[in-house]
């Protein structure tokens, strides 16, 4: 088994870290190729999975290191624009190693379809009807996916209710489908298409929508740590941590960025695996209005022993067979990586990585402020923006730090004195 606990990993050049995790992963040639783009992006491919296809939007691909998941090391990867994303989840995830790592579950693989069915003289007696029918409304589903039954998975129940709104009352049925490894959106949508014309002739009403719901509260999962105090700076940034959590929890402005930097991971490792971003992302922020008020989707204790305990808990409908998770080259090699057999393994994963992610943004703002880890990473932007030779980068970018000036006029000063062979661009 990997050992995730790689000590200067980030200092390591990309040829090295892609050899570790290559070594690691046991990842070929080809798959090495493909990650750093030698192996382009077939159009072919971008070409069937979008329409008026033109080209590929490059994303980089990180490895946040650290993570021990239910007693298993783990490399993830992560695809994402942002600096200070991986560096903050791996960070994080070091201190959590030390006790024990991250532990997961799941509460199962269940996705809802919606139908909505209008114009019903009688909903709750049509509602009782279809209820009456129920083996044959699954019956018919399941024989529109027999691959999917055959692994065990299919529709499994259905439920009910009368919807009021403003003008009408209207029926709505939840098909609720096992649809285990697989995201489920085409088995479910299928699904709810095949049997709308009998739940009609049941009801003697009319469907409009058969469509999956993204809020797949049969779906959840659960990552949990616990977090040295001494190792986050002490009792002091613990209890700031703690009132940072509170601050979200029941403030709405603040819920938003705290849950946008839980999710700052979470879509990372998400798209990296080929996954449907914006289904994860509509379902958790659905979830955590659940109670009617927006709230924070991880919660902050501290435990008998002193130290800090995390938890998070949202839908995670994503898959590792089917859809683009397959289709794309790179998703492949990335779940190559993460090394997971299941669907849950992988949502497991990605809870403990959105877990690490909202502590290391709490502790950053609890204490030094969010600035100070990104100047560094902003610093090599401007640098390059500004057109540095690759050797005079790092020079550069230690003196910006150094005169606590990250300017991007400032760093082209600095580019064009090294460039005219100023020494120490000063
Ligand atoms: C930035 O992408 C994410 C943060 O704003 C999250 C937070 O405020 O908790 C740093």
């Amino acid at each position: 088994m990997a050992n995730s606990r790689v000590s200067g990993f980030y200092r390591l050049s990309v040829e090295e870290r892609l050899n570790l995790i290559a070594k690691e992963s046991n990842l070929s040639e080809e798959e090495r190729k493909l990650l750093v783009g030698l192996t382009p992006f077939p159009i072919k491919t971008s070409n069937s999975m979008i329409e008026n296809n033109i080209g590929l939007m490059p994303i980089p691909v990180g490895i946040a290191t650290n993570f021990k998941i239910n007693g298993k090391d783990r490399f993830i990867p992560m695809a994402t624009e942002e600096a200070s994303v991986v560096a903050a989840a791996s960070n994080m995830a070091r201190t959590a190693y030390k006790l024990g790592g991250f532990f997961t579950s799941q509460s199962g693989s269940i996705m809802r379809g919606q139908i909505q069915v209008v114009d019903i003289p009688d909903p709750y007696a049509a509602m009782a009807r279809l209820y009456e029918k129920k083996t044959e409304l699954l019956e018919l589903c399941n024989a529109k996916d027999p691959t999917l039954v055959s692994l065990g998975g299919g529709a499994i129940d259905i439920e009910m209710y009368v919807l009021k709104t403003t003008n009408q009352s209207m029926l709505i049925m939840h098909l609720l489908v096992d649809t285990k490894d697989a995201m489920g959106a085409n088995a479910v949508n299928t699904m709810a298409e095949a049997v709308a014309p009998l739940v009609e002739s049941i009801t003697s009403g009319r469907v409009v929508l058969r469509i999956i719901s993204n809020l797949a509260d049969r779906r959840l999962v659960r990552a949990r740590a616990v977090f040295s105090t001494d190792e986050l700076g002490g009792p002091e940034v613990v209890k700031d941590i703690i009132n940072a959590y509170e601050f979200a929890d029941f403030d709405p402005y603040r819920a938003a960025t705290h849950n946008k930097g839980i999710m700052n991971g979470i879509s990372a490792v998400v798209l990296a695996t080929g996954n449907d971003t914006r289904a994860v992302e509509a379902g958790a922020h659905a979830y955590a209005a659940g109670t009617g008020r927006y709230r924070s989707l991880t919660r902050w204790e501290i435990n008998k022993d002193g130290n800090l305990v995390g938890t998070i808990e949202l839908p995670m409908a994503v898959g590792i067979i089917g859809g683009a998770t397959k289709s794309h080259p790179t998703a492949r090699v990335a779940l190559k990586i993460l090394d997971i057999n299941t669907a849950e393994e992988l949502a497991g994963c990605i809870a403990a990585i959105g877990l690490a992610q909202n502590l290391g943004a709490l502790r950053a703002l609890a204490s030094e402020g969010i600035q100070k880890g990104h100047m560094a990473l902003h610093a090599r932007n401007l640098a390059m923006m500004a057109g540095a030779n690759e050797k005079d980068i790092d020079r550069i970018v230690e003196q910006a730090i150094r005169e606590k000036d990250v300017r991007y006029d400032r760093i082209l000063e600095l580019t064009k004195q090294l460039q005219a062979g100023v020494p120490n661009g000063n």
